[in-house]
């Protein structure tokens, strides 16, 4: 049986800045195989990558990124509560869609994108129409789209048929939406519901989890099938899995 793909949840998370370009480099370093990142548009149009609808958390400014421009979000410091690396731009930066796609050609490596369309957004289905229309200028790339939204599911599939979907959701176990190719839960749900990997599979679906990181639980949901794990210590999840008798 393979291995789950290890793909860096928010970057290799653990210390550096959440959806940083120096999280994600760190998350090439550690050998994984693929990147998770959450979407939004700024007020003038552009993709970021940043978790929360308001940057208080994450930052040293206060607004949501919807209400701000690009401008005015490089005007802040990410890397506030990181004292190490708040004056390194690439920690300290909030990065566009851009900067990530060209951090992964340059890199030379096959790195799987794990994209994460998230709303709710006052742009609506704009949001994955700006993924699109990024996507196409960018062939070659490994691109899967996530979103917890069916909504936002069904409009990319509007818009293209060939990218993987993944509907990310919380238990129980629903209907998944139309046309998507894997299922990603949370990592306390699926452990608490072992049926989950072999429903999933048995309806042909992937099975993904969110967030690992520990190593123990690694092994368990490899062992039970899982397909990938998100993880922000991409290098300690694949020790994990190295060392595991499996
Ligand atoms: O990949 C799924 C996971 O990232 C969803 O949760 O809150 O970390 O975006 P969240
Ligand atoms: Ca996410």
């Amino acid at each position: 049986m393979s291995q789950p793909l290890i793909a860096a949840h928010r970057g290799a998370s653990e210390f550096l800045p959440e959806h940083s370009l120096a999280a994600y480099r760190q998350a090439i370093v550690e050998g994984a195989d693929g990147f998770e990142f959450d979407l939004r548009l700024t007020a003038d149009g552009h993709l970021v990558l940043h978790h929360d609808r308001t940057v208080k958390r994450t930052s040293d400014g206060r607004g949501a990124i919807a209400d701000m421009t690009l401008a005015q979000l490089r005007e802040l410091n990410f890397a506030a509560r990181h004292p190490d690396c708040r004056s390194d731009p690439e920690a300290a930066r909030i990065p566009t869609i851009e900067d990530v796609l060209g951090l992964v050609a340059d890199s030379g490596r096959d790195i799987r994108l794990y994209i994460e369309a998230k709303h709710p957004s006052k742009f609506g289905p704009r949001l994955e129409m700006r993924l699109w229309e990024t996507l196409r200028r960018w062939p070659g790339l490994q691109a899967t789209v996530m979103s917890f939204s069916r909504a936002a599911l069904k409009t990319w599939r509007r818009l293209d048929n060939t990218t993987p979907l993944v509907w990310i959701f919380e238990y129980p176990f629903r209907r998944p939406p139309e046309g998507v190719q894997a299922l990603s839960s949370k990592v306390d749900h699926v452990e608490s519901t072992p049926t989950f990997f072999e429903r999933a599979h048995e309806q042909g679906y992937e099975a993904y989890v969110w967030t690992v990181n520990d190593a123990e639980t690694a092994q368990r949901l490899a062992e039970a099938g899982a397909d990938v794990l998100f993880t922000d210590r991409p290098a300690a999840i694949r020790k994990a899995l190295t060392d595991s008798p499996r």
